[in-house]
């Protein structure tokens, strides 16, 4: 089965003992992680909340945070894909803080596997999915409680992918799934309508969102191992 959570409020309704869970959130927190990791980051460490960010911060770790889209003042890094792209991460680990993403990770630990899936690694989600014979949840970050348009669409993406292997468990997966189709020919126009993509273009971050459409530039799946990311090998 698949199944689809359109926000971290409503993962609490779901049972993900023994299933594979998807934490997505496409603007921006895991097309950040996915490209971390593809571009030589050592390890993704999620936290939840600033608190936990700063004591990382303290022992020196490489830290990200980043509130309502903007950088927290104090932390050397932001939450665009293109911070990621150089060779001061590489081989470092990297604590990330963010409104969404993080919570909706540290919200899904109970599942045999939380995967971190985007756009950018949609093709390497569905062929890790596929070998294995488990059920699925899309865990929708969302915005503050709320259901939004790009992280649906990458749910419905993911249906479509895993179409011929897995049941539609919900509705929620149908709603995903034919929203998807019906604009997947334009998705990028589509993204550059949603709630967030107006509040990052104020925020001058219109490249980003091009980015975090793109599908399936990474051949990697990350996998939560303890409270790290890693790559699968
Ligand atoms: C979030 O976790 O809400 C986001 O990744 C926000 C962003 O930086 O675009």
């Amino acid at each position: 089965n698949i199944d689809v959570c359109l926000s971290p409020e409503l993962i609490g309704l779901y049972d993900l003992k023994g299933k594979i869970v998807v934490v997505v959130d496409i603007l921006r927190a895991t097309s950040v992680m996915v490209t971390a990791l593809a571009n030589g980051a050592k390890e993704i460490i999620p936290v939840a909340t600033l608190d936990e960010a700063k004591s990382y911060l303290n022992k020196g770790f490489l830290c990200a945070a980043e509130r309502g889209g903007a950088q927290v003042e104090g932390f050397p890094l932001d939450n665009s894909p293109f911070s990621y792209m150089n060779e001061e991460i590489k081989g470092k680990p990297i604590v990330i803080t963010t409104t969404n993403g993080t919570l909706a990770i540290t919200k899904s630990t109970t599942a045999d596997q939380v995967l971190v899936g985007a756009f950018l690694n949609i093709q390497a989600v569905a062929d890790y999915i596929t070998k294995q014979d488990k059920d699925v949840i899309v865990h929708c970050a969302g915005w503050k409680g709320k259901t939004n348009m790009e992280d649906t669409l990458f749910a419905g993406a993911l249906v479509e992918l895993l179409y011929n292997s897995h049941n539609l468990a919900c509705d929620t997966a149908h709603l995903s799934l034919k929203y998807y189709q019906s604009v997947k020919d334009n998705l990028l126009e589509t993204v550059k309508n949603s709630a967030h993509a107006k509040r990052l273009n104020k925020l001058h971050v219109i490249k980003d969102i091009e980015f975090c459409v793109k599908q399936s530039t990474y051949d990697i799946v990350l996998i939560l191992e303890g409270k790290k990311l890693i790559t699968t090998s």
